[in-house]
Parts: structure tokens; C-alpha cells; sequence
């Protein structure tokens, strides 16, 4: 952004601000297409979403609870937390932006990881705070790598647990390592994204309520299908969350979208059957895949990421399957130019896309 046209100018750290490219969602001129782009749960939400939703579309007319009451204390009975701790937002990415907004101002640093979920380095470039990419370990977070990383500066430390885009992730006992060794007034965000695709594991809730300086983010944009409601929540210290709302806008989230994920939450068994059925799918599609001589890391979410040869091998790929109606997402924009990722469909089209990409490998090199 150059100096506007009108003789109004935005704060000047604005001026440099990137755009945040989402995953494509259509092909021009095809209709059947299938979006495996951005980390959606195609299978849907759970049944009581699907029942009780024209029911409270009808009560749109009225604005949602400022305070979320009742969403914030399902979460605290299903998570066993204390729901005055838990703030909702529209989709965790308000919870990024907000975190940022609260806690840095010019000049502070930000750290994240090399392939770190974008909103990271853009909500710290939005408060003039200044991001810190911090190198991975084969795509994997590296505690060393993060603890050298930090100054007299450092506010924020962003580290999603599965990451987005490589699917990798570290132990609890590496994020309590992390913790013991950051200084207690640098926060450590937890983004939980994709946390509930992992077997027993909590997201980090149980270390935040050891751990003062530990936030722990969590959508219901994933395995719950709710993305298009978006409604996400975070949960941390009292003296955090009453920062973040009294600074957050009183309507944020929708009336509809609380109450679909006040159902959802509750539905715990629906979130059993959706990990298991996720990593059925993911691991047979990777295994088919590495039969094709693809390279591609053990993921513990609900996407995969493919390591091609070269960056033209990756758009070749990508229009290849164009072609046939699936839309991946390429990774550019996260270091990974050589990367395709994709979302685990049903079952029906990991069958269709692997044998899509045997065809590709059938006609072309191999990798
Ligand atoms: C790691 C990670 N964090 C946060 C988000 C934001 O999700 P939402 O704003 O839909 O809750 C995403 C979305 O893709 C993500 O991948």
C-alpha cells in the first residue's frame, strides 16, 4: 500500500501490511469440485446442529449475549475448566488479533515458528510489533531454536499444536520444557487448531492452569464443522482474558454461531468418532501416497502435507488435479514452495484423489 489516493493516511505501519491469502474455494468454469484447501471437516456438524439450526435462525432478530454466558460455561463442563477464563471470539483468529492488539505495541517482538499459521506474523505486523520467524527442525518446532530467539523485546510466542500447514507436532513435555525456560512475562500462545484431532491430548489446558503466561486458542472452524459460524474461544489467566474483553467489540460472536457450538461442545462423542474416522482416512491416504514414493510427514491433524521435487512440480500437480475437480492448497506463502497440502475427505474421496495422483505419477516422473 502506497501513500492514499485522499488526504487521509492509515498509522504507518499499515503501509507494508500483506495480505492474508486463503486457500482457493473454486475453479473457473467447473462445477463438481472438491475443496481440500482449507482444513475443513466435510463431513459436516454434528446432528443436533443440523436439527436445531432453522429453529434459531428465526431469532436472528436478536443480538447474541455479550458475555456468552452459556457457551463459555458448556466449554468449562466439558473441558473441566473454569468458564471466567474462557473468552469466545469470532474464530480464534480474533483471539490472535486480540492478543496482539492487548499485549505488544511498536517495536515489541513476536515470535513464531518458520511455518507458522500466517495470522501470526499479520496480527503482529497489525499492532507495529515486529515478527520473529524462528527456523524448524525438518518442519517441526525446535524448543532450542525458539529460546534463542528471544530478547528484552519478546511479548508474544505463537505455536500451533498440531502446526498448520506440516501436520507436525511436539510433546507436552517440550512445551512444559519451553515453558520452565521462557521468562514469565513473555506469553506463550497455544493455538489448539487442530488439537482435537490428536488422542488424549488437551491442548495445553491442563499446563495453563499451571503456567501464568500460558494461553491456550481453540477453534470450532475444524473438527466441530462449524467454519462458516465462525466462533472460536481461548482460555488462560483471568488477569488475560479481562484485557481481551474489555477490548474486544460486546457482539463479536453470533447469536446462531453460540448456540451451534454450545451444541457441538456438548456432543463429545461426535468428536470421538470424527478423530477416528480422520485418522483412518489420513492414514490410508498417506500410506497409499508414500506407495507412489511421495514424501510426506507423519501429520497429526486433519490435512496432509506433500513434499514435491520442485516448485514447478508442485503447480503442475496442482493443476493436474484442477483438472479433476479437487483444489489443494499450495504453501508458498509458508516457506514451503516445493508443498502441496490437502484436507482428509470421507473415504470416498481419498480414493478418488489418490487415484488421481497415481495417474499424475502413471504419466510423469516419479518424485
Ligand atoms: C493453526 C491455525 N490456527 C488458527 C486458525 C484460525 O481458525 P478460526 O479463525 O477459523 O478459528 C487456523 C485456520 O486455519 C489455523 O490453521
Amino acid at each position: 500500500m502506497k501513500n492514499l489516493k485522499i488526504n487521509i493516511q492509515p498509522l504507518s505501519h499499515f503501509y507494508n501490511m500483506p495480505l492474508y491469502e486463503s486457500g482457493e474455494s473454486a475453479i473457473r468454469g467447473q462445477e463438481n469440485v472438491v475443496k481440500l484447501s482449507a482444513n475443513e471437516n466435510m463431513n459436516g456438524p454434528c446432528d443436533e446442529v443440523l436439527n436445531q439450526f432453522a429453529y434459531y435462525s428465526k431469532k436472528t432478530f436478536e443480538y447474541p449475549d455479550s458475555n456468552h454466558f452459556a457457551l463459555r460455561h458448556k466449554i468449562g463442563e466439558v473441558h473441566n475448566i473454569d468458564p471466567n477464563r474462557i473468552i469466545c471470539g469470532a474464530g480464534s483468529d480474533e483471539i490472535i488479533q486480540l492478543l496482539c492488539r492487548c499485549f505488544c505495541e511498536q517495536n515489541d517482538e513476536v515470535i513464531y515458528t518458520e511455518h507458522g499459521f500466517l495470522m501470526y506474523k499479520l496480527s503482529a505486523l497489525a499492532t507495529g510489533a515486529k515478527p520473529v520467524e524462528v527456523k524448524e527442525n525438518n518442519r517441526t518446532a525446535s524448543i532450542e531454536n525458539i529460546c534463542t530467539a528471544i530478547t528484552a523485546q519478546t511479548k508474544i510466542i505463537f505455536l500451533a499444536n498440531p502446526n498448520n500447514p506440516t501436520g507436525t507436532m511436539i510433546s507436552e513435555d517440550e512445551i512444559e520444557k519451553l515453558l520452565s525456560k521462557i521468562p514469565s512475562n513473555i506469553l506463550l500462545v497455544l493455538d489448539g487448531a487442530y488439537s482435537e484431532y490428536v488422542d488424549s491430548f488437551d491442548g495445553g489446558i491442563s499446563l495453563a492452569n499451571k503456567f501464568g503466561n500460558l494461553f491456550v486458542t481453540r477453534t470450532f472452524s475444524k473438527i466441530y464443522a462449524l467454519g462458516g459460524l465462525r466462533v472460536g474461544w481461548g482460555y488462560g489467566s483471568r488477569d488475560i482474558i479481562d484485557v481481551l474483553n474489555s477490548v474486544r467489540s460486546p457482539f463479536n460472536v453470533s447469536s446462531v454461531g453460540l448456540k451451534m457450538a454450545e451444541l457441538s461442545i456438548a456432543d463429545v462423542k461426535f468428536v470421538s468418532h470424527q478423530r477416528e474416522f480422520n485418522r483412518v482416512n489420513r492414514e490410508e491416504l498417506r500410506n497409499k501416497l508414500l506407495g507412489l514414493g511421495l514424501k510426506i510427514d507423519q501429520s497429526f491433524a486433519n490435512f496432509l502435507l506433500l513434499r514435491l521435487l520442485s516448485e514447478e512440480q508442485a503447480n503442475t500437480i496442482d493443476s493436474f488435479l484442477k483438472k479433476k475437480g479437487f483444489i489443494l492448497r499450495k504453501v508458498g506463502s509458508y516457506g514451503l514452495p516445493k508443498c502441496l497440502r490437502l484436507s482428509i475427505g470421507n473415504t470416498e474421496v481419498c480414493e478418488k484423489l489418490y487415484l488421481a495422483l497415481a495417474e499424475y505419477f502413471d504419466q510423469n516422473d516419479r518424485v
